[in-house]
């Protein structure tokens, strides 16, 4: 056997096994529907939908069904008989090791192998117990600018006691120290070489040159290490009031071979009473290479600081998800916002409020380890976009949380143990895959194997003398037959013709599909597919036919059997029903006018009504509303007929033949006054009779003509009255003008008199001329 198959039948094994048990089985789950489409096989069936299953018994489709019958819903193929043979692979989880958890690990199980059929979620708890005694690490990294300098006393003095109450929580914890300042360019440091030797205030002081990070001691267990390193440390000094803090917690983080972390709670405990620099700030130092992720601690100094940038922030949360750290924040009040800013976007992390002088700063780490470690969060690690995975956690106090992307419970206590359910689904068949499930921080996890499950392992017997005519082999309960062999049974033997060529007489033309895609061409003789679960029927020799596509009456087939059945697209009516879908009673009791003809003989009875010709209307095509009037119509030939007259007094019996004239008045019909080419009234009474276009009129023999006129009394009455009309009109002229003539003078004459001149003296004038008299003259 091959190793695949051994490996298969042990699945399959172990899958009977736990059938029972608490692992999982979606079977009451399913019960959906199964749309199929051009389902030849089982494969296609499988891929169809998560609801389709298919039927491996051998004479499952009778004569004449299509191979798809065999593919339906679960619930439908046990419908129809297919019991113990139906092949529904379903996604399944089998986690391992299946007896009793490891009471090492906190996690159980170790491992979980999948099976996913696609769009069919598999489902399985992961149970997670909080340990009591997990190792611990720590990494204590200190900030070493001038104002920590009364911390660095204090964390001197309490470096023993530090270590001592961690190994109260658990007997293995360890302990390093690393410092950091910041980068040695202008102007995180001011870089004046007595500065930069001495870069604190006072000179008294023992300082020490700035550095980005320097890592002091790698992670011990020894008390008395951790004192002496941690009290040769001396206080140094920088210009700007962020620190370089994210350097040095990516160097501590990456470098894990130097710190010497072990796949225990890793804790980083960060104090600080300032700020960071992050990306982008370097510039401000002419540093533009942004940080690589990599480690560059040479002689545990960080010497690379002034080539790279700061990291970002995002940065550092990958770096630190990566190495499963959990960063502390031990800082001042000053800056608490900020870093509880930063650590809400790091899952596992806590802040503290550190007092001026650390003094805090044991219960702090304490008070935060509680903290981390009592709140779980389970995560995946990273998969392709077609496997969806959610998770529902059972939290102690019986909180539950449904449908999240990663589980998670706070306030778990030592020993408590949770259940996360996780729910995986793959949309599509996939490669092997292989994910872990970790709880945040801690270093036990659950491997996840995952295998798609898109074939149909029908799991064949070999195939008996008779099946498939001995000339096939059986795949899902259908012959898959040698060559030279074709139908279902593989019964057919081409005889040398290529199935082309056999297929050829099943088609109605050339381009049309076999048996018109309702049958199965066996041996070139279409075999119409029968349809059990419909009335449908189909035949003809392309199955081209069925007794279901024909018109319709009140929602029925041809009306109802009652009154007629389906015949390759037509209604064949029974007797004393017609039309198209056999919607009439066959009767004309409805079109026959009172002449006894059917619709006046101008239309035909359909379903016992008139549908009339031309324009003439039902109920009898009697009556003729948008036609000319009855009057109107064919005056001429009133008078040709009547008087032999008017314009067809030529060609009056050709032109005139449908219209009959009779002497007996008419008791119905039209009372007609119209005239004739004469000008004269003429007066009858027309009658259309039953037919296309025949009238029957009787005239009355006086026409009334109009009476001539008098010329001559004409004439002289006009001339007489344009005279007088002119004589009149020049006597009126006259008379205007003597009018106007007269009051103009009038008016002439009172201008005329208005105009005297006035002939008074002026008082004032005095003549040009004086008259002096000679005194001696007298006179003579
Ligand atoms: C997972 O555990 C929960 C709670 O214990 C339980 O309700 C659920 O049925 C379990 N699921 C499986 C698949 O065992
Ligand atoms: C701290 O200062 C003392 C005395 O000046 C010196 O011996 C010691 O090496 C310094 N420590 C560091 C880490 O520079
Ligand atoms: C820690 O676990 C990782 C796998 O998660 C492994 O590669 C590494 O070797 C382990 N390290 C130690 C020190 O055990
Ligand atoms: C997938 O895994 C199974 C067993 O786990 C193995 O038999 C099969 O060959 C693997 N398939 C591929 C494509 O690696
Ligand atoms: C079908 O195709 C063949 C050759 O390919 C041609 O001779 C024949 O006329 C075609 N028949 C119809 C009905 O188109
Ligand atoms: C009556 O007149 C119509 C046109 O108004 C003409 O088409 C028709 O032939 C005429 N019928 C007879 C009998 O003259
Ligand atoms: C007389 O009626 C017949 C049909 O009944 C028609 O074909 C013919 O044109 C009509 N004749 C005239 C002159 O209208
Ligand atoms: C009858 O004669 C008139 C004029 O002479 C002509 O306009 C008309 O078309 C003729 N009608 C027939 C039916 O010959």
């Amino acid at each position: 056997m091959k190793p695949q198959r051994l490996l298969d039948q042990m699945f399959r094994k172990y899958f009977l096994l736990f059938f029972g048990a608490v692992l999982l089985l979606l079977t009451t789950a399913f019960s959906l529907e199964c749309t199929k489409y051009n389902v030849k096989s089982c494969q296609d069936c499988i891929e169809s939908g998560p609801g389709c299953a298919w039927c491996k018994k051998r004479d499952f489709t009778k004569r004449g069904e299509p191979d798809s019958v065999r593919c339906d819903t679960k619930q439908q193929l046990l419908e129809k008989g297919c019991d113990g043979n139906i092949i529904f692979p379903e996604s399944f989880a089998h986690p391992f090791p299946s007896d009793q958890p490891n009471r090492n690990k906190q996690i159980y199980p170790e491992e979980v192998q999948l099976r996913l059929r696609p769009e069919q979620p598999a489902v399985f708890n992961v149970t997670f117990r909080r340990g009591e005694d997990y190792p611990i690490d720590l990494y204590y990294l200190m900030d070493l600018s001038f104002s920590m300098e009364d911390d660095l006393q204090i964390v001197k003095k309490l470096g023993g006691d530090l270590l001592k109450a961690l190994q109260s929580i658990t007997k293995r914890a360890r302990i390093g120290f690393g410092a950091f300042v910041d980068k040695t360019v202008l102007p995180f440091v001011n870089t004046h070489p007595e500065k930069l030797q001495n870069p604190c205030p006072s000179k008294e002081i023992k300082c020490q040159p700035p550095f980005a990070f320097r890592h002091v001691l790698s992670l011990t267990d020894d008390i008395q290490s951790f004192q002496e390193e941690v009290g040769k440390q001396n206080i140094s000094g920088n210009l700007d009031a962020p620190e370089g803090g994210l350097d040095a917690m990516m160097q501590a983080a990456v470098c894990g071979n130097k710190i010497g972390w072990k796949n225990v709670t890793r804790l980083l405990v960060y104090t600080t009473d300032d700020g960071f620099h992050f990306a982008g700030d370097g510039k401000l130092g002419a540093i533009l290479t942004p940080f690589d992720g990599e480690c560059h601690l040479e002689e545990n100094m960080y010497k690379k600081s002034n080539e790279y940038d700061y990291p970002s922030v995002g940065q550092l949360i990958q770096k630190l998800k990566e190495n499963n750290i959990q960063p502390i924040f031990a800082v001042t009040s000053k800056v608490y916002d900020t870093y509880e800013k930063l650590s809400k976007m790091i899952p596992k992390s806590a802040v503290g409020k550190l007092q001026e002088n650390s003094n805090n700063i044991i219960q702090l780490i304490q008070h935060a380890y509680d903290d981390l470690s009592s709140k779980i969060i389970l995560e995946h690690s990273s998969v392709p976009s077609s496997i969806k995975i959610s998770y529902d956690s059972f939290c102690p106090n019986k909180i539950h949380t449904k449908d999240q992307p990663r589980g998670e419970c706070d306030n778990v206590k030592i020993n408590n143990e949770i259940t996360f359910q996780v729910k995986i689904t793959a949309t599509s068949c996939i490669e092997n895959q292989t994910l872990t499930l970790q709880p945040l921080g801690f270093t036990d996890f659950t491997t996840v194997r995952i295998r798609s499950r898109c074939n149909c392992e029908c799991d064949e017997e070999i195939p008996s003398k008779s099946d498939c005519n001995g000339q096939g082999s059986i795949d899902c309960g259908i012959c898959r037959c040698k060559a030279g062999y074709i139908g279902k049974n593989c019964d057919c033997k081409t005889g040398g013709k290529t199935s082309k060529e056999l297929e050829k007489s099943c088609r109605k033309d050339n381009a049309s599909v076999i048996c018109s895609g309702l049958g199965d061409c066996v041996c070139g003789q279409c075999i119409c597919h029968t349809m059990a679960d419909t009335k449908k029927h189909i035949y003809g020799s392309f199955c081209e036919c069925d007794n279901m596509n024909c018109e319709l009456h009140n929602g029925q087939v041809c009306g109802g059997e009652a009154r007629g059945v389906c015949d390759c697209g037509k209604c064949k009516c029974k007797g004393g029903f017609d039309g198209t879908a056999c919607q009439c009673i066959s009767s004309t009791d409805g079109c026959v006018n009172k002449n006894g003809n059917v619709c006046s003989l101008r239309g035909e009875c359909q379903c016992n009504t008139c549908k009339c010709n031309g324009q003439y209307q039902p109920p009898f095509c009697e009556e003729c509303p948008s036609c000319p009037s009855l009057c109107t119509r064919n005056v001429s030939c009133v008078e040709c007929l009547a008087f032999g007259s008017g314009p067809f007094q030529k060609n009056c019996s050709d032109a005139c033949s449908n219209i009959t004239v009779q002497s007996k008045v008419l008791s119905e019909g039209k009372q007609c006054k119209e005239k004739d080419s004469q000008n004269c009234w003429i007066s009858y009474t027309i009658f259309q009779t039953d037919g296309v276009e025949h009238y029957t009129i009787t005239v009355n023999p006086e026409k009334e003509c109009p009476q001539p006129p008098n010329i001559a009394a004409i004439v002289g009455g006009t001339i007489a009255g344009v005279a007088l009309i002119g004589l009149l009109l020049l006597m009126a002229w006259r008379l205007v003008a003597e009018l106007i003539d007269r009051r103009e003078y009038h008016r002439f004459e009172k201008e005329k008199s208005k105009a005297k001149w006035n002939e008074a003296d002026n008082p004032l004038f005095k003549s040009a001329t004086t008259t002096v008299v000679n005194p001696r003259f007298n006179g003579q």
